[in-house]
Parts: structure tokens; C-alpha cells; sequence
């Protein structure tokens, strides 16, 4: 039975409910966030949870418990539940009131979050996976961990329905990124990733990912990149909390590069389990 931790108390999951009232429920009104577990160590909590209280702020709502509190509960979460590699989701919402759009003058944000476990050091996933483009419908604030998720659930049932791995978002012929993940390639030794914007989500990983390149002297681009450029790669890979670094081999029909994961993305995967270690 494993354990969650709801509005300050630790229950048993099946226990845990949440008002057909809430504004999460209702409106999608809530923001959250997802952090590794790795060797049953927390992995850049303090990142996630400086983004958790970012994404609040841009929603209008006050912390609900301090980042301590939730450190220690996110870590409490996978040590009780035995996880070893694996996440944990954290979700805080708007809170329950009355059906009204604007936000209600008085109301406690609502708190939630688990544990699963997650093969990460021997993922499947790191021989390659496809991607399959689709349009991003999302909106115009993308920066914001938002549960209102509808077009990233269209994008990935449709990446799923085509037999891949993850969905390729692109507006007006440029890659925005991955319907859960930041999208890379790699061209000519020069790796890119699209440059923050409200378009897409301040990865975390991302972040990490780029620090390490710079660490090993590796050419690295903050700029955007077309579908056909990323087609044209001679690698691609996408990076997640839960994915760390995984290689690209195929976009919808084209192989990429060998259709192997090509040197770059291997050197950057290994350099994030070293550092994970
Ligand atoms: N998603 N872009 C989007 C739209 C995302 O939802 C995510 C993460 C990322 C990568 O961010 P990070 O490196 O901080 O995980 C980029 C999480 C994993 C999820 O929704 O499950």
C-alpha cells in the first residue's frame, strides 16, 4: 500500500480525496511539479521547488507550505514508499470554493503529492525513441508548470496513436518543445535548444544539461530550430526530470543520422547519470 501525502497528512493513496469543488478539478487551476528519485535521493529538489513557488507567483497564489516542508515531505515520500529510481509529483492547487471564475476572496490552496517508481539509470528508452511532430495548440504562457494540460494530452495520445515515444510540438514550422520534454539537436558538433520564452517550460533539466556542456567545452546554441532542421540532425534528443537524456532516432518517417543515438546525446546522458550518482 503505498503512502501520499495530502493538505498535511500522510494517508494511504487510496484514502486521499479531493472535492469535486476544487479549482484543479474545475478549472485546471493549479500548477505542479515533477522531481527524480534517484538512488532513493531527491535529484535538484531545490530547482524544482524554486520553479514550483515561480509558477505560483504568476498565478496570483501564496505558497502553501514552505520549501522545506516540502522537501522534507517529497523526500519522506520516496523513502517510505521504497523508491529507488522513480518521481515524485507534487500538485498545488487554487483550493475548493463555490464555481466562479475569478479567484475566490478566501480560500486554502490544496496540496498533493506521490511517489512511483521509474527505471531511470537502465531505461529502456535510452536505445533511441521516435517522436512524431504535431501542431502546439497550447496557450500563451507556457513558462507556468500549469495543470491545464488538454494540448499536451492531444499531442501525446497523437505521438502514442503513431506508434512513438513522444510528440513533437512546432509553431509555424519551429520546434517549441516535447508534449512532457525539452527538445535538442545537434548539428556540425553545435548542439541547440530553443532559447526561454513564454513558449516554452524553463527545464530543469534543460538547465543542467546545459551547464554540463559548458562544463566539457561542448558548442551549444540557445536558439530555435524548424521540424526540417531537426530532420536534417545529425542528432536529436529530448531531456526530462523522468527521462534525464534520451536519444531521438526517428521523426515521424526520416531516421536520424545513423538512426543510432549519436555521440553527443550519449556523452550528455552519461554526464548526467555521473553527476546524478
Ligand atoms: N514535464 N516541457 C514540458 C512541456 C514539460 O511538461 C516538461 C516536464 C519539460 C521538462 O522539464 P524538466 O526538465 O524540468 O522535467 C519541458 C514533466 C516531467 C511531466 O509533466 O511529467
Amino acid at each position: 500500500m503505498r503512502t501520499c501525502w495530502i493538505n498535511g497528512q500522510f494517508v494511504p493513496e487510496s484514502e486521499a480525496k479531493l472535492s469535486i469543488f476544487d479549482r484543479g478539478v474545475l478549472f485546471g487551476d493549479g500548477v505542479y511539479e515533477v522531481a527524480a528519485v534517484f538512488q532513493g535521493r531527491l535529484l535538484d529538489a531545490d530547482l524544482h521547488l524554486a520553479r514550483l513557488t515561480r509558477s505560483l507567483g504568476e498565478i496570483g497564489m501564496p505558497a502553501p507550505a514552505s520549501n522545506d516542508t516540502l522537501l522534507e515531505v517529497m523526500q519522506s515520500l520516496a523513502t517510505t514508499n521504497g523508491i529507488d529510481e522513480g518521481l515524485v509529483y507534487l500538485q498545488v492547487t487554487r483550493g475548493e470554493a463555490e464555481r466562479d471564475f475569478p479567484f475566490p476572496t478566501t480560500v486554502k490552496p490544496s496540496v498533493f503529492a506521490y511517489a512511483r517508481p521509474k527505471k531511470l539509470s537502465d531505461d529502456p528508452n535510452a536505445a533511441g525513441v521516435a517522436v512524431h511532430v504535431v501542431p502546439d495548440l497550447r496557450w500563451a504562457r507556457c513558462d507556468i508548470k500549469s495543470t491545464s494540460m488538454l494540448a499536451q494530452v492531444l499531442a501525446k495520445q497523437a505521438a502514442r496513436a503513431a506508434g512513438t515515444f513522444e510528440a513533437m510540438m512546432q509553431e509555424d514550422g519551429l520546434v517549441t518543445e516535447g508534449g512532457s520534454s525539452t527538445l535538442w539537436i545537434v548539428k556540425d558538433g553545435v548542439t541547440y535548444t530553443r532559447p526561454l520564452s513564454s513558449d516554452i517550460l524553463a527545464g530543469i533539466t534543460r538547465d543542467v544539461a546545459i551547464a554540463l556542456a559548458i562544463d566539457v567545452s561542448m558548442p551549444l546554441v540557445q536558439r530555435a530550430f524548424t521540424v526540417d532542421q531537426a530532420v536534417a540532425a545529425d542528432e536529436c534528443f529530448l531531456t526530462s526530470a523522468t527521462s534525464f537524456v534520451l536519444p531521438i532516432t526517428r521523426i515521424d518517417d526520416t531516421v536520424v543520422g545513423n538512426g543510432t543515438p549519436g555521440p553527443v546525446t550519449q556523452r550528455l546522458r552519461e554526464a548526467y547519470l555521473d553527476r546524478a550518482r
